[in-house]
C-alpha cells in the first residue's frame, strides 16, 4: 500500500486550510513546523503559523485568583521560534495570495515513505498570469536540527519577473484563544532577539527567552537553481534588525523555472552550550552534503522504521491508511534524546501548549516499545532525567517520601493551574511505573532497570506507600486523588488508580528480586537507602489494596461514591453541548455519573487479571452507557476492550472512530494538532486489540480476531530483540521470524519456538 496522503482542491478553503497545517506539519522528534502557507495565510483566516524545538520553553506567570499554599504559580510553555518558512513569490511585483486571483489547482501530499511534504499549486493572478509551484519540506530524521524547503517556481503563460523572497524572521508570537482551556489564553512574547547576522552566507540569529533563560539559533541558507528559467537570474541576502531576507529575481520565459532550496538548521541551549557555534558548524556540514543526499538518508530512515512497524489489513484501504497516518506522526513526535517527550499534540500545534501528560507512556510507548524500543528508551530516560524534580514536587505536597511526576510539563515542573483534575491524577506514577515494566518484558533490557529503571519503580511505589493507608478492615486504601476520568474529580479508591498502584508497588519488589537474582541491586538499594521492611510493606499494600466492587450491580464502582451520585441528563443534552467541559462548571459535572473518557474501562485493558471476564463485561456495558468520549483518549480503549471481551461490533466502531479522529477533525479540534496519544490508542486498538498481542511475565502472545470486514491483518513487532511478523485471517495465523535471535511465542494459547527465518502456521482454536 502506497504510504501517501493526499488532499486537493480547485479553490481556497480556510478551513480546509488550518487542519492541513496538521496534517500537512513536518517533523521529526526535535523540529515540528505547521504546514501553514510558505507566502502567509490571507488576511482573516484561522492558522496557527508555528516551529517548535522539542523540549524549548518558557516559564509565564500562571496566577492563581485564590492563591492557596504550594499552588503553581508559574508554568512553562512551548515556544514558538523564528518563523523561517515564509517564502512569498511575485510576479511581476503582484503577490501570490490564495484569497485572490484563481487557484486553478491546489495538492498537497503527505509522502510517509520519503519523510516530505509536497504543495503543487497552480494558480492565475489576478492579470490572468498563471504560475506553477512546487514546494517540498522536510524535517531530516538523520540530523533533527535541519528542516528542509525546496520551492520552485515555472511561469505556465507569460514572460517576466518572478521574485521569491526567502525570509528569515525572529519577532514571533504564540497562539492563543482565551475560550478553550485546551490552548494559551494570551499571546504573549517571550523570545528576545539577542543578533541576527550574515555568517558564511547564512542569516544567524540568537534568542533568549524571557524567564528560563534558554537559548536558541536559527541559521538559514538559501541556494539557488537558474538553469531552467530560460533567462538570468540574481540572488542576494540582506538581514536587518530583526529579519534577514534572501531575494532571488528571474526574468522566466514562458515555461521557465526557477528553485530555490533553504536549509535551516535550529539548535537550543538545553542541548548545546554555544547555540551558535553548534548551528553554524551544522550548517556547514549539511551544506557540504547537500539536499540529495538528506533526501536518501530519510528514505533510508523510513524504509527501516516501516520494517520495523509495518503494518496492512487487507479489506478496508481507508482505515489502513488512516492508522499508517498515525503510527507515522508518532514518529514524527516522539524523541530520541533524554531531553524532552511526546507532547500531548507532539510537535503538530500548540494545544496542550506542548506539554506531556501520561499521554505519552500509556498510549504512545506501547507502540514504540513493541516496535522501536530505543525511542521508548530516550522517553524513559526523560523522565528519568526528571526524577528529582518528581521528588521535589511530592515534598511540596507534604509526602514524606517518594517522587511524584507532574501531570503537565516540559521540564518537569508541574504545570497545572487546576489541581483538581491535574496534581490529583496521581495514577501518572503508576502509568510512568507501568511503562518501565512493559519495557523490560518486552526487550529484557536489565541494565536499564538497574541503571533507572528500579529507581523510578521504587521512589512512584513509595509515594502511594505514603498517600495510602490500612483501613480498619485491613485495606489499603487511596484517598483524594483523580483517576483518569476528569469528569470525576478528587475521590477515593478510584478503581483505575487502585489497580496501578497495586501494580506499581508490586512490581517494584519483583524488579528489585529479579536484580538481586543478578547481583545487581546493590547500586539502588544504596542510593534509595531501602530496607527489606520497606519491601515487605510494598508487597503488603499491594496484596490488601481494595479494588472495590458492587455486589448489587456486579460492577467495578469507579470510586467510593460514583454510584451514589445520579446519572447525567443524557436524554436532554443537545448534540452541541459536546464536549461537556466547554459547557458546564466542573462542579456540575462531578456530581453525576458522567465519564469524559475511558476510566474503569482502560484497567481492563491494562490490569485485566484483577477481573473475572463476567465482571469486567458487566461493568463495560455500564460505563458504555455513561461515557461522552469527550476525551480523544477513550474510543481506542474502548475498542481495545470490547475485542479482548468479545463484543467484535462494538470493537471495530470504536476504532473507526478512533482511527480516523485526525484527518477527519472528528473532534473538530485537530487544527491546534493531532491527538498523539489517540493515534498511540489506534495502534494498540489492532495490535493488542484485534490481534491480542499480550507482553507479560509470561513472554509474548497472540490470539487474533478480526473484524468481519478484514480479509487478513499483518504486522511486524519487535520482542526481546527480535523481529517478527505476524500474518493473521480468519482462520489462523502465521508467525515469522524475520531479524534476531530465537524466541518463543504463544499463539492462540500454544508455546512455538522460532529460529531466524522460520515460520509457523497455527490455526485459529
Ligand atoms: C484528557 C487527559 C489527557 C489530556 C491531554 C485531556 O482532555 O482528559 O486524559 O491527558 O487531555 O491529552
Amino acid at each position: 500500500m502506497e504510504r501517501i496522503i493526499k488532499a486537493t482542491e480547485n479553490a481556497f478553503s480556510p478551513e480546509a486550510n488550518f487542519i492541513n497545517e496538521t496534517i500537512f506539519h513536518n517533523a521529526n522528534g526535535y523540529l515540528g513546523i505547521r504546514g501553514a502557507l510558505s507566502e502567509g495565510t490571507p488576511e482573516g483566516c484561522p492558522s496557527m503559523r508555528g516551529i517548535y524545538l522539542n523540549g524549548f520553553y518558557d516559564i509565564i506567570p500562571m496566577p492563581q485568583a485564590e492563591n492557596l499554599c504550594h499552588f503553581v504559580n508559574e508554568k512553562e510553555t512551548m515556544l514558538n521560534v523564528a518563523d523561517t518558512m515564509t517564502i512569498r513569490l511575485f510576479i511581476d511585483g503582484e503577490p501570490l495570495n490564495m484569497a485572490k486571483g484563481k487557484v486553478l489547482s491546489h495538492t498537497r501530499t503527505l509522502d510517509m515513505d520519503r519523510g516530505i511534504t509536497k504543495r503543487e499549486l497552480t494558480w492565475e493572478n489576478e492579470s490572468g498570469k498563471q504560475i506553477e509551484l512546487i514546494e517540498t519540506r522536510m524535517a531530516s530524521f538523520k540530523e533533527p536540527s535541519l528542516f528542509t524547503m525546496e520551492y520552485s517556481a515555472r511561469a505556465l503563460n507569460f514572460n517576466g519577473q518572478v521574485e521569491i523572497k526567502s525570509y528569515h524572521i525572529t519577532d514571533v508570537r504564540n497562539f492563543s484563544d482565551p475560550s478553550d482551556p485546551r490552548l494559551a489564553s494570551e499571546s504573549r512574547k517571550n523570545m528576545y532577539l539577542l543578533s541576527l547576522e550574515k555568517t558564511d552566507g547564512c542569516s544567524v540569529s540568537v534568542s533568549e527567552t524571557s524567564v528560563s533563560g534558554l537559548r536558541m539559533c536559527a541559521a538559514v541558507s538559501e541556494e539557488t537553481d537558474f538553469s531552467g528559467c530560460g533567462g538570468n537570474g540574481i540572488g542576494d541576502l540582506l538581514v536587518g534588525e530583526s529579519e534577514g531576507v534572501f531575494s532571488l529575481r528571474s526574468d522566466l520565459k514562458k515555461n521557465g523555472r526557477v528553485t530555490l532550496r533553504k536549509y535551516i538548521v535550529y539548535t537550543d541551549s538545553v542541548r548545546e552550550t554555544d547555540v551558535k557555534t553548534a548551528a553554524l558548524s551544522k550548517m556547514k556540514a549539511v551544506r557540504s552534503h547537500g539536499l540529495d543526499f538528506y533526501y536518501r538518508a530519510q528514505e533510508a530512515f523510513l524504509k527501516d522504521f516501516w520494517n520495523r512497524s509495518s503494518l496492512e489489513v487487507e479489506g478496508d484501504d481507508a482505515l489502513n491508511k488512516a492508522t499508517l497516518f498515525n503510527m507515522y506522526v508518532l514518529l514524527q513526535s516522539a524523541p530520541r534524546d533524554r531531553f524532552c517527550s511526546i507532547a500531548a499534540k507532539g510537535l503538530s500545534g500548540e494545544g496542550y501548549e506542548g506539554h506531556y501528560f501520561w499521554d505519552a507512556e500509556t498510549f504512545v510507548l506501547p507502540f514504540f516499545t513493541m516496535t522501536q524500543p530505543e525511542i521508548a528508551k530516550a522517553v524513559l530516560n526523560y523522565r528519568y532525567a526528571t526524577l528529582d524534580k518528581a521528588r521535589e514536587n511530592a515534598a511540596l505536597l507534604g509526602h514524606k517520601k517518594g517522587a511524584l511526576f507532574p501531570w503537565r510539563t516540559i521540564g518537569g515542573r508541574e504545570c497545572s493551574g487546576y489541581f483538581v483534575s491535574g496534581t490529583a491524577a496521581y495514577h501518572i506514577d503508576a502509568d510512568i511505573a507501568y511503562a518501565v515494566v512493559k519495557y523490560y518484558q518486552t526487550t529484557g533490557d536489565l541494565d536499564f532497570i538497574e541503571e533507572k529503571g528500579e529507581e523510578i519503580l521504587l521512589e512512584t511505589a513509595r509515594l502511594f506507600l505514603d498517600t495510602g493507608f490500612f483501613d480498619r478492615d485491613g485495606h489499603f486504601v487511596i484517598n483524594d486523588v483523580t483517576g483518569p476520568d476528569e469528569y470525576t474529580c478528587m475521590v477515593n479508591n478510584n478503581y483505575y488508580t487502585n489497580c496501578a498502584a497495586k501494580f506499581n508497588l508490586s512490581w517494584a519488589v519483583r524488579l528489585f528480586r529479579i536484580l538481586e537474582n543478578n547481583g545487581r541491586e546493590k547500586k539502588v538499594r544504596e542510593k534509595l537507602k531501602l530496607s527489606e521492611s520497606e519491601l515487605s510493606e510494598m508487597e503488603k499494600a499491594s496484596a490488601a489494596m481494595l479494588l472495590l466492587y458492587d455486589e448489587r450491580l456486579g460492577i467495578n464502582p469507579q470510586d467510593d461514591s460514583f454510584l451514589q451520585k445520579p446519572v447525567w441528563d443524557f436524554e436532554n443534552t443537545p448534540a452541541e453541548n459536546y464536549p461537556l467541559l466547554l459547557h458546564y462548571h466542573p462542579l456540575n459535572l462531578y456530581r453525576y455519573q458522567v465519564c469524559k473518557q475511558a476510566d474503569t474501562v482502560l484497567s481492563y485493558f491494562l490490569y485485566e487479571n484483577e477481573q473475572s471476564e463476567e465482571v469486567m463485561k458487566r461493568s463495560f456495558r455500564y460505563y458504555e452507557k455513561i461515557t461522552t468520549h469527550d476525551s480523544s483518549l477513550s474510543t481506542c480503549i474502548f475498542s481495545i476492550v470490547a475485542s479482548r471481551l468479545g463484543f467484535k461490533e462494538e470493537a471495530y466502531r470504536y476504532f473507526g472512530d478512533s482511527a480516523r479522529m485526525d484527518l477527519e477533525n472528528l473532534h473538530h479540534n485537530s487544527t491546534f494538532g493531532a491527538h498523539t496519544a489517540n493515534m498511540g490508542g489506534c495502534y494498540m486498538a489492532i495490535v493488542n486489540g484485534f490481534a491480542r498481542v499480550r507482553i507479560d511475565e509470561n513472554g509474548f502472545s497472540v490470539s487474533p480476531e478480526l473484524p468481519d470486514s478484514w480479509r487478513k491483518l499483518t504486522f511486524h513487532q519487535v520482542y526481546r530483540g527480535s523481529l517478527l511478523s505476524l500474518s493473521a485471517d480468519h482462520e489462523g495465523t502465521k508467525v515469522e521470524l524475520l531479524e534476531g535471535p530465537d524466541t518463543e511465542i504463544t499463539v492462540y494459547g500454544q508455546k512455538q519456538r522460532l529460529s531466524k527465518g522460520q515460520c509457523v502456521y497455527c490455526k485459529k482454536v
